[in-house]
């Protein structure tokens, strides 16, 4: 069952019509790639919720998602220069452990990039309801006068009724796609210095705002227990979407220049930098602000994202842990309002291209998935005027705008990272067999030291996964189960490689979309 229906590697690479690309890239430039696509909703948002799970031991999660995502990183790398093509984790299964499991692992990725859109989407939205509450427009109105009512800030489970602007958001991120707008390197190195300029400063101006007393107790609420989604490894697996988006640096080992060095330097420096950037954003915000969690009348800590979370801060609105801007939050709490409207602006300037990238790698998935005949013909529809994937680029956005609308945004984090820790599973566990099946096959980059890095790294995700909540976990098997429905239902009878059509051989070659070249691929 297993190695069912595997695509050979090679067939892979044809159907795909691997073009050549120039190798370019550099270490330097690896590593600015990996940071601009790593920092977004994860320190901006997640903080607050990292705080409410762990406390000031939420420093601890940031150290332990960094390890965990260098392992899962290093894995991933070998199969992405092995099978650069589109389609990421789910092509690399495909070509190892077959379709079924392939399947799954698409299916899955739809949480970590249709889902995880969501989640900045209302991050996004969180910072900007901050700056409409706070700002007066250089004088114009009074402060306040632009705020939405409280209904529309947030999602129902959140204490309002409809995040409006995290559905608009999203709406304009897919129209955007529609017509065919990429991320440049050019938008990209502005935004990698907006969001590092933001947090440089959070960083000078909060840590001499640092009281010791804020750090007693380091482990409110313990390490946690599986599927508790709480302590300090719950926090961990929450705060690991502050790091998903690495494997911008690994799919783009075709165009660096001596990949076996510069990738893991690309990778490990980027993780590094953003690691170090986490651990002081986090001491700043903890010592100046204080990061009490709530606790229910029964003594056990409230989960973030919930009515009963929501209706403790309502008389506590104050607290880090409550706050959808803690950055922007932390600043006006230590008397610097001006610089936390800045940080808010920075949040509001840089989320949206987190959003785009995410958007734009779930439509390359399902376009993958529908060449290869797992999903129907018309997702892989391309727009006549605009080349690009637009039927399924708008079901996708029209999803993410329902997601980021309805629900709280450390929810659809943990969903995403679910499925993103599911797919780095699987690839560390096929680059091993692969490994050992056809240890002669080129590899433009190897793991180094694979047989420590692979287990540790499927053993890192283990850790990581079952430590979100047992709600989260459910829903990740009822998400599979789903799509294993689904599959036979429709992609088993019409898997071009179940049938014996190969795509490669012309009469039921679809079109590759003029995508423009983007960062997940
Ligand atoms: N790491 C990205 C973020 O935090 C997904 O927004």
């Amino acid at each position: 069952m297993l190695f069912w229906r595997v695509k050979p590697l090679d067939k892979i690479l044809e159907t795909a019509g691997k073009k050549a690309l120039t190798r370019q890239l550099g270490a330097f430039q690896l590593t600015m790639l990996g940071i601009g696509a790593v920092i977004g909703t994860g320190i901006f948002v997640l903080t607050a919720e990292a705080g409410q799970k762990a406390g000031p031991g939420m420093m601890i999660a940031f150290v332990i998602a960094a390890v965990v995502c260098a392992l899962a990183a290093l894995a991933y790398a070998e199969l992405a220069s092995m099978v650069p093509v589109s389609g990421s984790a789910y092509t690399y299964t495909y070509g190892v452990l077959g379709e079924g499991l392939a399947w799954i692992v698409g299916w899955a990725l739809v949480l970590e990039y249709a889902v995880a859109a969501g989640a900045v989407a209302v991050g996004w939205s969180g910072y900007m309801n901050g700056l409409l509450i706070h700002t007066n427009l250089f004088g114009l109105v009074e402060p306040g006068a632009l705020a939405l009512p409280m209904a529309l800030r947030t999602g129902p489970y959140d204490g309002g009724a409809f995040n409006l602007l995290a559905c608009l958001i999203s709406l304009v991120i897919t129209w955007l796609l529609v017509i065919g707008t990429s991320k440049s390197a050019k938008v990209n190195a502005v935004l990698v210095s907006i969001k590092v300029a933001a947090l440089t400063a959070f960083i000078v101006i909060s840590l001499p705002a640092v009281q010791s007393e804020n750090f007693e107790p380091f482990l409110p609420t313990g390490w946690g227990s599986p599927m508790g989604g709480i302590g300090v490894l719950g926090a961990a697996a929450s705060i690991f979407f502050a790091y998903v988006g690495f494997d911008a640096v690994s799919t783009a080992s075709e165009e660096t220049v001596n990949p076996n060095r510069n990738i893991p330097i690309g990778l490990i420096g980027s993780l590094l930098i953003c690691t170090i950037f986490y651990l002081l954003v986090g001491y700043g915000a903890v010592g100046a602000a204080g990061s009490t969690p709530m606790f229910a009348a029964d003594g056990s800590a409230l989960s973030p994202g919930t009515p009963e979370m929501a209706a403790a801060c309502l008389s506590n609105a104050e607290a880090l842990v409550c706050s959808k801007e803690p950055l922007a939050h932390v600043m006006r709490m230590i008397g610097f309002p001006g610089i936390g409207n800045l940080i808010g602006l920075a949040a509001a300037l840089a989320l949206p291209s987190v959003i785009l990238m995410m958007i734009y790698g779930q439509t390359r998935i399902f376009f993958t998935m529908s060449r290869d005949g797992l999903l129907p013909d018309v997702l892989s529809k391309v727009h006549p005027k605009f080349h690009t994937p637009h039927v399924i680029t708008l079901i996708t956005g029209v999803f993410v705008a329902l997601f980021g609308a309805m629900f709280p945004v450390g929810i659809l984090a943990d969903i995403s990272n679910s499925g993103t820790l599911f797919a780095f599973i699987m690839v560390a566990i096929g680059v091993m067999i692969l490994r050992k099946q056809q240890p002669n096959r080129h590899r433009p980059f190897k793991t180094p030291m694979v047989w420590l890095v692979c287990p540790l790294a499927v053993a890192g995700c283990l850790l990581l996964f079952v430590n979100l909540s047992l709600y989260t976990i459910s829903l990740f098997f009822i998400w599979a189960a789903i799509g294993l429905v689904v599959y036979w239902a429709y992609g088993y009878r019409h898997s071009d490689l179940g049938r014996g059509v190969s795509s490669a051989q012309g009469e039921t070659m679809k079109p590759e979309p003029k995508f423009h070249e983007g960062p997940h691929a």
